[in-house]
């Protein structure tokens, strides 16, 4: 997988960063640099092509998901931070992924299948990757999503299965409505700066 990894204070967590649909490594940096400066970033593109446009998993049409193809990718990813958290020497525990729509998607799915391997998890308009596989035990795994009450591409109804089904699961959960659609808030980056300033 093509990454990027920006050292820095080793006292923070490393950000871990996913993007959307069609973007790549870069998208996220600088709202990481803004949550919490000079913190270690570790962002990864998404090696699935579709059409020109990178992505974390396969999918059948759009809000469709390959659900075999997003256990296997979230199983690849589950081993490949476990790696790079051997080799930049931080930790999985500490650290806080932050995705974005189909970047939040995966989090969401290895936070399913691996439970509290991560225990910081942002996820920015996601969906729910699986239609109803069960979900791991998530205590102690805090979760912050932000959701558009008129976002088409990641409807109301899913970001409300997925809280139900993570808090049905132990997570502590801050779900963030906006009035807008897909795309990330001023507003959103600012709550979310509070919030991992309470979490690190
Ligand atoms: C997906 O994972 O397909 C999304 O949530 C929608 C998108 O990224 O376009």
């Amino acid at each position: 997988m093509e990454y990027v990894y920006e050292s820095g204070n080793n006292n923070y967590p490393t950000l871990i960063l996913l993007h959307g649909t069609g973007g790549n490594e870069y998208d996220l940096i600088p709202i990481a640099k803004t949550v919490l400066p000079n913190a270690p970033i570790l962002s990864l593109r998404g090696d699935v092509n579709e059409g020109g446009m990178n992505r974390f998993f396969k999918r059948i049409a759009p809000g469709v998901f390959d659900e075999d193809d997003v256990a296997m990718r979230a199983k690849n990813l589950k081993e490949w931070l476990i790696e790079k958290a051997k080799r930049y020497d931080f930790s999985l525990e500490k650290a806080i992924a932050i995705g974005y729509s189909n970047g939040a998607n995966i989090i969401a799915a290895l936070l399913n299948d691996y439970g509290n391997i991560l225990q910081h998890a942002v996820l920015l308009h996601p969906m729910t990757p699986y239609k109803d596989k069960a979900c791991q035990n998530l205590v102690g795994v805090n979760v912050f999503i932000a959701a558009g009450i008129n976002d088409t591409i990641a409807p109301k109804q899913e970001t409300v299965m997925l809280k139900e089904r993570f808090e049905g699961a132990n997570a502590s959960l801050f779900l963030q409505w906006s009035d807008g659609g897909h795309q990330l808030t001023h507003e959103t980056v600012d709550t979310l700066k509070i919030w991992i300033a309470k979490h690190q």
